[in-house]
């Protein structure tokens, strides 16, 4: 029985593209506000038995998430065999313990919310620091993707002579498998995070890598503060104006521009959230991944 796939709004792109690599269109529903802010939901065709996927990216998660579950749950109840989340950024992974006494361990209710919703995840590069899958957090079957070798292949076809900067000892990880894959050198500097604006970052033997482009690599932007940090360190240390490349562009407030003042020579994400910086397609990725899902439970 051939999958369904719903586009929440914003996600019509990427849900074309899986829905077309399963010989389809995305499923037709209707979506609105009452006037006072409560959702109607109405599906086209029922999905009878099919398997559904819902296609939805959760950055900026408050206002995507109840309409997401709601339609997850008007397909269940039209008879869908299953409800899948296609989710290329899956948020609330970076509250990940209880820093301080009284606080909310979000991730862990985050997650039990969207198993109470949906059989199974598919995601990019969710934030694993911590927690070192998310099978250690999520109950439902839960996939992470890694979209380092399309970050590899961009670095190799557009910078010449790149040493790769962690900017941080969480961004090792990212890092050191970029650079295994592009073949480049690569460092990792130290973080210290005062407040959500407030980080400074410390830079051992920058000199050593003054004839090379320096590519700060990480795997969420959010306030740029990060990368901010670390552009100031290594211009100090007069190295090349930097590359910033990261996997989830997530740009709070001002923070793109912030970042290009600082006079960056190129800022390049994928497209786990959708933005003007976006330059590494993360579709292949999901519609290979989805395919050989879909192909293993076929042959089960
Ligand atoms: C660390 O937790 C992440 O890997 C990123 O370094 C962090 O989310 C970047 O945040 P910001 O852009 O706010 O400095």
């Amino acid at each position: 029985m051939p999958a369904t796939f719903f586009a929440l709004p914003g996600n019509e792109a990427l849900a074309g593209s899986l829905a077309a690599a399963h010989g389809a269109e995305p499923a037709r529903y209707e979506m609105r506000q009452f006037p006072d802010g409560e959702f109607y939901i109405r599906i086209e065709e029922p999905p009878d038995d099919k398997p559904v996927y819902l296609v939805c990216t959760l950055d900026r998660p408050t206002d995507k998430i109840l309409p997401l579950m709601l339609l997850g749950a008007t397909a269940r109840d039209l008879g869908a065999r299953a409800v899948g989340l296609i989710c290329p950024y899956l948020p609330y992974m970076r509250q990940d313990k209880r820093f301080h006494i009284g606080e909310g361990v979000t991730s862990r209710y985050f997650a039990a919310m969207l198993g109470r919703s949906f059989d199974s995840l598919l995601t990019i590069d969710p934030h694993l620091h911590r927690y070192k899958a998310l099978s250690e957090v999520y109950d439902i079957p839960a996939t992470a993707l890694h979209a380092a070798p399309l970050l590899a292949g961009w670095i190799r076809d557009n910078v010449r002579n790149p040493v790769l900067v962690g900017p941080d000892s969480e961004s090792a990880q990212w890092v050191a498998a970029v650079a295994k894959l592009a073949g480049t050198p690569w460092i990792v500097l130290e973080k210290t995070r005062r407040g959500d604006r407030d980080v400074s970052v410390s830079v051992p033997d920058v000199e050593k890598w003054a004839s090379r482009t320096p590519v700060l690599v990480d795997d969420i932007i959010s306030t740029a503060r990060t990368m901010i940090e670390t552009v100031g360190h290594l211009q100090d240390a007069g190295l090349a104006p930097p590359v910033c490349v990261g996997v989830h562009a997530l740009f709070a407030g001002s923070a793109y521009d912030d970042l290009q003042r600082t006079g960056v020579a190129r800022v390049a994400t994928c497209n786990t959230v959708i933005h003007p910086s976006n330059a590494i397609d993360v579709t292949g990725l999901l519609v290979d991944a989805l395919k050989r899902h879909e192909g293993a439970k076929a042959a089960s």
